[in-house]
């Protein structure tokens, strides 16, 4: 039930295409993981999609009006679940909230991995996302002027959290990305 309520919410104030893409690819990553670690895809799916959908409303990262801090209180005063909004908030590292739950580290975990992931799709021959190797997306890593803006250790230090090897996460997030449909 959260998950179409996620993404009626998500239409509602997302229009940019490339953010609507991101969220539905973290929404992907999340139902996947769901199914993996035996939790509530429901729930799982819908803060994915959710986590970012006061980004374009928001021009700072302000606690007052800024992303998530806004997005936030919209989904408490909609009465989303706690974990759900609590995994929204630590998802931004500067907001200085602990992850405590499998839910808000596999959140953080998946966002920037899925960016870099359809990053590395755009630059591979074949430009599908399922002809990506753990190789190629490793490679990119190495190359600091390949999506600059992703920080490599913030990658890393997500899947440590998540208690995941590298490799397998980024496994994990190919094969979520090519397979998982958002009902
Ligand atoms: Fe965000
Ligand atoms: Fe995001």
């Amino acid at each position: 039930m959260w998950l179409p309520r996620a993404k009626t919410l998500l239409h509602e104030y997302v229009t940019d295409e490339k953010l609507l893409r991101h969220s539905y690819d973290v929404g992907k990553c999340m139902i996947f993981y769901a199914r993996k670690f035996n939790q509530d895809e429901d729930l799982w799916g819908a803060t994915g999609l959710i986590h970012d959908f006061d980004y374009q409303i928001t021009q700072s990262c302000d606690p007052l009006d800024g992303h998530p801090y806004k997005g936030v209180r919209i989904l408490s005063q909609l009465n989303f679940p706690a974990e759900l909004v609590d995994a929204v908030l630590g998802h931004a590292e500067y907001t200085g909230k602990s992850r405590d739950t499998l839910l808000a580290k596999c959140l953080f975990a998946c966002d920037e991995m899925s960016g870099f992931i359809f990053s590395c799709s755009r630059v591979h021959p074949s430009k599908q996302i399922d002809q990506l190797t753990v190789e190629f997306v490793l490679k990119r890593m190495k190359e600091n002027s390949f999506s600059k803006a992703v920080d490599r250790n913030l990658l890393r230090k997500s899947s440590e959290e998540l208690g995941l090897d590298f490799e397998t996460h980024i496994s994990n997030c190919i094969t979520a990305l090519s397979s998982i449909t958002i009902p």
